[in-house]
């Protein structure tokens, strides 16, 4: 099939893919640093608060996303690829939605059930709704822990897979996503 023809992602599923992509690995790197500020002192409130606002807006934008997903359908993948590899690439999209969304969502649970709540941008304060437990916060800790590590896996796994389609299979799938269309080696 010519390139021309070959089915694209649309403007807006880049413009979301993109600016979600940046804004979680500036979000990742904030919380490395958190880890960084001690303990007890204003600063780590100030920080901690800035990253949960942060973390929330992120949120909307990739529920966002997920709305313009479930409303849209991506182009099909040229048929050159193995059907296994097709699936493959469905299922680790779904995942990759799955920790986008637990991501936030453990963050805000975690929050609600620490006396401290929220403070939005260290402006207004959102009032915990659940009680004030280290047991329950401990869990939503963790589930936000261990999902970081699993979605930087996964998307480690999907940058490589990006990179293989462009440098070893030279196909259009890396170019779909991008707004310039790369030249295809054939
Ligand atoms: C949107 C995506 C988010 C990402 C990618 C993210 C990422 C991270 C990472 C990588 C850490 C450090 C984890 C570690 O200790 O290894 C962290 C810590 C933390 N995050 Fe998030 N976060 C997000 C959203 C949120 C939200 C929405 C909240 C709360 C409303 C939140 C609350 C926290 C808190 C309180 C910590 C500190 C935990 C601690 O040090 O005990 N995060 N986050
Ligand atoms: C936090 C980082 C990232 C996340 C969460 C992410 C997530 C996703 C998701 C969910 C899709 C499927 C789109 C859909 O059909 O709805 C996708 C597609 C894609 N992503 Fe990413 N992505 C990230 C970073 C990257 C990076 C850094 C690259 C390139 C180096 C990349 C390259 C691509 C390409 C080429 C596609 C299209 C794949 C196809 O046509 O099937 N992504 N990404």
């Amino acid at each position: 099939m010519d390139m021309d023809m070959e089915a694209r992602y649309t403007r807006t599923a880049m413009l979301l893919h993109w600016l979600v992509a940046l804004l979680l690995l500036g979000q990742f790197a904030f919380g490395w640093y958190l880890q960084d500020i001690a303990r007890g002192t204003p600063a780590r409130g100030y920080f901690v608060n800035l990253h949960k606002s942060c973390g929330l807006l992120i949120g909307l934008l990739i529920l966002v996303r997920l709305g313009w997903r479930l409303s849209h359908t991506p182009p099909a993948l040229p048929d050159t690829i193995p059907t296994w590899q097709q699936q493959a690439a469905l299922a680790s999209h779904y995942l990759l939605y799955v920790l986008m969304l637990v991501m936030p969502l453990s963050g805000y649970m975690a929050s609600n059930f620490s006396r401290f709540g929220i403070k939005f941008f260290n402006v207004i304060q959102f009032a915990p709704w659940g009680i004030d437990s280290k047991l329950v916060y401990g869990i939503f800790n963790q589930t936000h822990i261990v999902t970081s590590w699993l979605l930087l896996a996964l998307v480690t796994v999907h940058v490589l897979a990006a990179i293989k389609h462009l440098l070893v299979d030279h196909d259009s799938v890396f170019s779909r996503m991008l707004p310039q269309r790369l030249p295809v080696r054939r």
